[in-house]
């Protein structure tokens, strides 16, 4: 439909433009080509190697498409910018289709994303089988609670709390649950992450290639704590090592008792349990007097405040009243306090805490 004004057909300008973008992209798809992903975020597991090609495969192909479309946009801005002298109610230059070009910049994009999308439907699944059906491979729970992780291997009496320990080379499942909301599991080194769903048990299957201390991070957003969820680690050892740390977990967790009894609550150790209280309770408790509330209440004086509230009996709390929250959880005006199991603490662990929270003034 002519309006009476210029027409124009794509000229030697728009050639020009396409062979600069096209450098422009050539320089992209190479830097994509040799970045050493791998001097930044190691890849500890053999999935994390195809993962990082797959990664480099979209940031190749994208390069392009980046660079044409912006560097497109910007070529017709200026070329078929309003010029001095036209009426600034003139309508705009009209270039008519072109329908080669038309085509080509549906064809290839959409034969991209197809590409894609088969590579992607082929890689990730594979990390969804369970590994048992492999041999010499080994199988371990991860927990995510409100807000630290627990770890359970075959053969440990108790869960282990934040920290993961793997042997190198062997397949590994871990089944991803959680027993409270949503978290997320995220080991950055092994490019793995999956969602901990109270009720629904996922495995992730992968087999560690490098020995080294890595982060795990919880990247869904799951309470006021979400964010002291990191800074915990997995440990992928040598077998030998492995072993020797899992020989003295065993010992370890033989050796401490299963019920808070009265002389389990008399050996408490105040410092141990002031370790414990920073990487279990700070989220919800302040060390502070009772009305400097987190979630929960400040815990300071919790034997001696008149101004605290009586807790179960309505008699000033015991060691006994506050080691039996710790063991059975409490639900309250304030919320709900986890139990020993979510909380990923044994009867020693309550014991030292109980011990420690006596010290607070
Ligand atoms: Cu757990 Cu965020």
């Amino acid at each position: 439909m002519s309006m009476g004004h210029e027409e124009h057909k794509l000229d030697a300008g728009f050639w020009r433009a396409t062979i600069v973008m096209g450098v422009i992209s050539a320089l992209g798809m190479w830097g994509v080509v040799i970045f050493p992903i791998q001097n930044y975020v190691p890849e500890a597991a053999g999935i994390a190697v195809q993962i990082d090609w797959l990664f480099k495969f979209m940031a190749f192909f994208s390069v392009p498409i980046l660079v044409y479309v912006n560097g497109y946009m910007l070529y017709f801005t200026v070329r078929y910018r309003n010029r001095k002298g036209q009426p600034i109610d003139e309508p705009g230059s009209s270039i008519h289709d072109h329908k080669a070009l038309e085509f080509w910049w549906t064809a290839i994009p959409s034969a991209l994303m197809l590409v894609l999308g088969i590579l992607s439907y082929l890689l990730i699944p594979t990390y969804y089988t369970a590994a048992s059906a492999k041999t010499n491979s080994v199988t371990i729970e991860a927990i995510g609670h409100q807000f630290s992780w627990a770890f359970r291997y075959p053969g440990l009496r108790d869960p282990v709390p934040d920290e993961l320990h793997l042997p190198i080379n062997v397949p590994v499942t871990i089944d991803v649950t959680s027993t409270d909301v949503i978290h997320s599991f995220w080991v950055p080194a092994f490019r793995m992450k999956q969602d901990m769903i109270p009720g629904m048990v996922v495995p992730m299957t992968f087999t560690p290639t490098e020995i080294g201390k890595y982060e795990i991070v919880c990247t869904e957003f799951c309470g006021v704590g979400h964010s002291g969820m990191r800074d915990r680690f997995v440990y992928v050892q040598s077998q030998n090592d492995f072993d020797a740390w899992y020989a003295g977990e065993k010992t370890k967790q033989a050796h401490q008792p299963t019920e808070v009894t009265a002389a389990v609550l008399a050996s408490g150790d105040a410092a141990a349990g002031q370790a414990l209280f920073q990487s279990h309770c700070t989220t919800c408790h302040n060390a502070a007097p009772f009305d400097q509330r987190k979630v929960g209440p400040g815990l300071a004086n919790l034997f001696n405040d008149p101004a605290h509230p009586e807790l179960l009996s309505g008699k000033p709390p015991t060691p006994a009243d506050v080691a039996e929250i710790l063991e059975h959880g409490l639900t309250g005006s304030y919320g709900q306090m986890p139990n020993e199991q979510m909380n990923g603490i044994s009867a020693k662990d309550i014991a030292d805490l109980v011990a420690y929270l006596k010290t607070l003034k």
